[in-house]
């Protein structure tokens, strides 16, 4: 069974959805530089624990996260530019790099404060729920940098460009149902709704074959940058690796229910999933 020790992160699974919680709720779970380390450790150990389906990236304390932190991540290491660029990197691959690339589904939840630096989980996880009450700000502008990192495009990739702009610009917050209107979330909910809106799209997600939700997260993510060429040379060959090693033989076995059995109804719901000996 792995585990999870850590100071600034805290790691709950409970049937099979883990609780990726940034853990510094003091700070409003501003993002310290070993938050990051704790972070991208975690995540690297979960994407292969088979105890965790679905991935949660959440904070504690009621609040997602203040971005990074302005002391600990920016003043102090404005002497120290080996750490800082140590650290960045750190920053940059669990929030990007791990979750766009993520082999399980990841859904941010989130509550409280969103800002700056953490828009960067907020639109590397595959799904991200909000409460109506949630507020976000683009807040870099109001204390004189820009978002860097990569803040700006994830941002700009995700909301339409005069969205982008205006928040980008102006550091205005605003809250989960815009944040749902302009196309940066999936869904807002009230804030007492949260929590099960989340456990129950976490649950639809188990009931998919996983090889096939792995190739679908993926490809979708990786088309929108690709001509179209490319991209059908590129969904043919990742249509033919998610069957390899699939444990659940999801393409005759969808086929079979079907076609033989007619168990069910590809438009309406997923196939009948083997309950497998690791399970
Ligand atoms: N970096 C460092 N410390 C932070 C922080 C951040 N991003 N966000 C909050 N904190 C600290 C505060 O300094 C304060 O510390 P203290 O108790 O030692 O004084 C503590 O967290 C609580 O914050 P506070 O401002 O008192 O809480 P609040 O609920 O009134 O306001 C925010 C919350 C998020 C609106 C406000 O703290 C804020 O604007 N933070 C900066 C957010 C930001 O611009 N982040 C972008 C970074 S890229």
């Amino acid at each position: 069974m792995t585990t999870y020790a850590y100071e600034t992160v805290k790691i709950d699974i409970e049937d099979g959805i883990a609780w990726a919680m940034l853990n510094r709720p003091e700070k409003r779970n501003a993002m310290s530089p070993q938050l990051h380390d704790e972070m991208d450790d975690a995540l690297a150990k979960l994407e292969y624990d088979p105890q965790a389906k679905v991935i949660v990236v959440c904070g504690a304390g009621g609040n997602f996260s203040a971005g990074q932190d302005l002391k600990k991540f920016f003043r102090d290491l404005d002497s120290d530019p080996a750490e800082r660029k140590r650290s960045r990197m750190v920053a940059n691959r669990w929030r990007w790099e791990r979750l766009f690339n993520y082999e399980k589904p990841t859904i941010a939840m989130v509550e409280g404060y969103c800002v700056g630096g953490a828009f960067m989980q907020l639109c590397g996880c595959d799904f991200a729920f909000a409460a109506h009450e949630a507020t976000f700000s683009l807040s870099e502008i109001n204390w004189g940098i820009l978002p860097a990192s990569l803040v700006a495009k994830v941002v700009a990739d995700m909301v339409l460009p005069r969205h982008a702009l205006y928040y980008a610009c102006l550091g205005d917050a605003f809250d989960g149902k815009e944040a749902e209107r302009i196309g940066l979330i999936t869904r807002s909910v009230p804030k007492d709704e949260l929590r099960a809106a989340v456990v129950e799209l976490a649950v639809k997600l188990m009931g998919k074959s996983p090889n096939a939700l792995r190739g679908t997260k993926q490809a979708m993510r990786h088309v929108r940058g690709m001509p179209d060429p490319q991209a059908y040379d590129y969904l043919a060959e990742k249509m033919k690796a998610s069957r390899v090693g699939d444990k659940q033989d999801s393409y005759n076995s969808g086929l079979k229910q079907f076609l033989d059995e007619k168990s069910y109804k590809p438009a309406h719901g997923a196939f009948r999933l083997k309950q497998l000996a690791d399970e």
